[in-house]
């Protein structure tokens, strides 16, 4: 359930942080699933359902402050190759959380785009995943992409296969296609890129996350755990991001002597 509510010191640091810039889009690489539940002696596929409880938590808080797009890294193209039990344990996942969830989140006002090859998935998860966007397109508070079977490579080639496609057809001269040309192609179209990533468990990778998108997000590791992760948590990131000094490739405001620096 998708309360909205706030103790004490949350709300005091969520009003600390409303006065400074807030990202428009995060995107999160939820990472750390596995260790949580072998940390407990439990199978891999309780870190999940706990990760998909620390997710629901999650949207509350980017709802709450007001955040207008989140993306979450659930499925990628590489976890094909997990066990088979756990491919299968994250697809009854999806499920649940797509049928469990939609009330609540067209309520909050989420909509939800998911994003990746979702034509592939086992029909199950593809029915509910189409259900759930259907059902929540109307919600105009927090765009929320839920990646599945994502890969951000897959993603370009698909934007070149379908330019090429087009190409042939004569609908499209190559001299015409650009930045805003390729970005028609892409899953998040026509929404902004994320301004913040933020990847749990303690590695500094993007993994083939919104590669094209997160050019000039700011990045932000923590060693927190997935299932761990708290508004808190989501708090810490978003005052790492607000310090940050973003450029663009420009030359920084302070210093004007030139340079590379991106
Ligand atoms: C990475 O942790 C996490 C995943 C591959 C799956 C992420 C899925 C969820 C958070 C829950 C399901 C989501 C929804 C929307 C229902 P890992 O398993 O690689 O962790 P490890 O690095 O500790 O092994």
């Amino acid at each position: 359930m998708l309360s909205i509510g706030a103790s004490g010191s949350t709300e005091r640091h969520r009003q600390k942080l409303l006065r400074g810039r807030m990202p428009v889009h995060v995107g999160i690489i939820m990472d750390g699933n596995g260790r949580w539940a072998q940390e407990r002696g439990r199978p891999r596929v309780e870190g999940h359902r706990s990760g998909s409880r620390a997710l629901r938590e999650i949207i509350k808080e980017c709802i709450s402050l007001g955040i207008d797009y989140l993306s979450a890294f659930a499925f990628s193209t590489e976890n094909w190759t997990r066990p088979r039990g756990e491919v299968e344990a994250l697809m009854a996942l999806m499920v649940e959380f797509a049928a469990g969830e939609a009330a609540d989140l067209a309520a909050h006002g989420v909509k939800v785009i998911p994003i990746g090859e979702v034509s592939s998935l086992p029909l199950r998860t593809r029915e509910e995943l189409e259900r759930l966007s259907e059902f929540t397109r109307d919600g105009d508070s927090l765009t929320f992409f839920l990646a599945v079977n994502y890969g951000g490579r897959s993603e370009i080639h698909r934007a070149a296969r379908e330019l090429a496609r087009r190409a042939v057809q004569g609908k499209v001269s190559p001299e015409d296609i650009d930045e805003e040309c390729f970005r028609a192609h892409l899953y998040t179209h026509p929404h902004p890129d994320p301004d913040l990533i933020i990847r749990t468990g303690g590695e500094w990778r993007l993994s083939n996350f919104l590669l094209y998108q997160a050019s000039y997000a700011e990045f932000v590791s923590t060693p927190v755990l997935w299932p761990d992760f708290s508004a808190g948590d989501l708090h810490r990131a978003l005052r790492i991001y607000q310090n940050r000094e973003r450029r663009f490739g420009q030359v920084k405001k302070r210093d004007s002597h030139g340079g590379t620096d991106a």
